[in-house]
């Protein structure tokens, strides 16, 4: 099944076709397409099961966090991956059980690790010695134990884009090689500690196996040595980062290749694997329907201005990254040049540079397709734009499962200071 095709010319959801959508919810809007969040899901799980690996599937939060979305994957017997007490209240919210929630993030405030405790929750992955030693104080002040992976820092390149590479010794995140034996040691000593796991993540959007078979060849070392040590570790965490398509010519690993990848190196280990997928479960799932404000000619470039902007989707701004742009409408007619481009007053608001696409017309709708991660949820309100909706399909039903942000939703905890309302 292609969640996002044609029928007789028009792009369709599922069953339902984008004009009818666009007919009740402004544009712009998110649109996915529940069947494609289920089968990601059930591949995933399938394809782990299948290489025979004890797995729990946490969902990266972080890259849709729409509650729909989240209830669609718990109803899968997905778990999460979350990165804020914020992720995890809608993590909870949304049925998710705390059993299958990891909590992963290098600034993890003490509130946020009283919250993971009080809630119960499977895992914390501790991304420094400083963070276990907090982490050991509000156990102990709990009488609790907490079960926590230390996540390693492999120093491997993901051959991915700078911005979303973690696994470099010189990035934020993880403890680096050197310190984890004796702080793995140091955490058996612990009183609110219990050191169950070892884990690991390089980067995201990650298209070849080889960099993940770097860290996990890493990472087998790392349990064998600890092992040694007398220290019984039961889990490895091997994070998320499997890319997904965005060019024709994208092709990441597939659910097979990547399960195989981490079979080889923890098939026989004895532990419980912990995957946290994003994009992958998400991305191909969404898109973002917008409206074309008008065709705008200057004597270089045949811009087409559309009423999404960076504030709705930021990853060509930021990542440079690609999305394929498509009519809603296939008109069969002649083909134009485009730049396409938002309204927001930034020259990064720029979704896409001389993309040859069918001639449209003010009015028209464009979809940006693979847009269900990092999409919607790293939205924002810059230039005073609301946030815009979400819509959901199964079947031939849809539904909004965020509404479109009114301007005073926006403004709506904003005030002003009391001696600017005096006299
Ligand atoms: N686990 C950890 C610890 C992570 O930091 C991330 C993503 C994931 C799992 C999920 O990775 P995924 O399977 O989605 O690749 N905003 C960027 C991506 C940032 C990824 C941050 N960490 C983008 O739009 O490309």
């Amino acid at each position: 099944m292609t969640p996002f095709s044609y029928k007789n010319g028009i792009l369709c959801a599922e069953n339902v076709p984008l004009p009818l959508i666009a007919e009740t919810a402004e544009t712009p809007f998110y649109c996915y397409s529940s069947s494609a969040l289920e089968k990601n899901a059930s591949e995933f799980a399938d394809a782990v099961k299948k290489e025979g690996l004890d797995a729990l599937i946490c969902f990266a939060v972080k890259s849709n966090a729409n509650p729909a979305v989240l209830r669609t994957f718990a109803a899968a017997g997905i778990g999460a991956d979350i990165v804020s007490g914020g992720e995890l209240e809608l993590a909870l919210a949304a049925g998710i059980p705390p059993e299958k929630i990891v909590f992963s993030g290098v600034g993890k405030t003490e509130k946020e690790l009283e919250a993971a405790l009080d809630a119960g929750i499977f895992q914390l992955n501790a991304e420094s010695a400083e963070e276990l030693e907090t982490l050991n104080e509000i156990a102990i002040k709990k009488g609790k134990k907490a079960p926590v992976a230390l996540r390693i820092n492999p120093d491997v390149d993901a051959h991915t884009h700078a911005k979303i590479s973690t696994g470099k010794k010189e990035n934020k995140f993880g403890i680096s090689w050197e310190i984890a034996r004796p702080l793995y040691a140091k955490a058996t000593k612990m009183k609110g500690i219990s050191p169950v796991g070892i884990d690991v993540h390089i980067g995201s959007q990650l298209t070849e196996t080889a960099p993940f078979e770097e860290a996990f060849g890493k990472v087998a070392d790392m349990l064998h040595t600890l092992r040694e040590d007398g220290i019984n570790i039961s889990r490895i965490d091997v994070g998320g980062g499997l890319g997904v398509v965005y060019r024709d010519d994208d092709a990441p690993p597939s659910f097979k290749e990547y399960a195989a990848a981490v079979k080889k190196y923890f098939g026989d280990a004895g532990c419980r694997i912990i995957f946290e997928p994003g994009r992958r479960l998400s991305a191909e799932a969404g898109i973002l329907v917008s409206r074309v404000v008008r065709v705008k000619k200057t004597p270089a470039k045949t811009f087409l201005v559309v009423d999404a902007g960076m504030n709705d989707l930021v990853r060509p701004a930021m990542y440079d990254a690609y999305h394929a742009v498509a009519p809603v409408v296939e008109n069969g007619g002649e083909k134009t040049l485009y730049d396409v481009v938002g309204p927001v007053c930034e020259s990064s608001d720029v979704f896409a540079k001389n993309r040859l696409m069918q001639t449209m017309r003010a009015g028209d709708l464009v979809a940006f397709k693979a847009a269900g991660a990092y999409g919607s949820s790293m939205s924002s309100t810059y230039n005073m734009r609301p946030l815009a909706a979400e819509i959901m399909v199964k079947g031939d039903r849809f539904a909004v499962v965020r509404k479109r942000q009114s301007i005073s939703d926006v403004t709506r905890a904003c005030s002003l200071a009391p001696w600017q309302e005096e006299g």
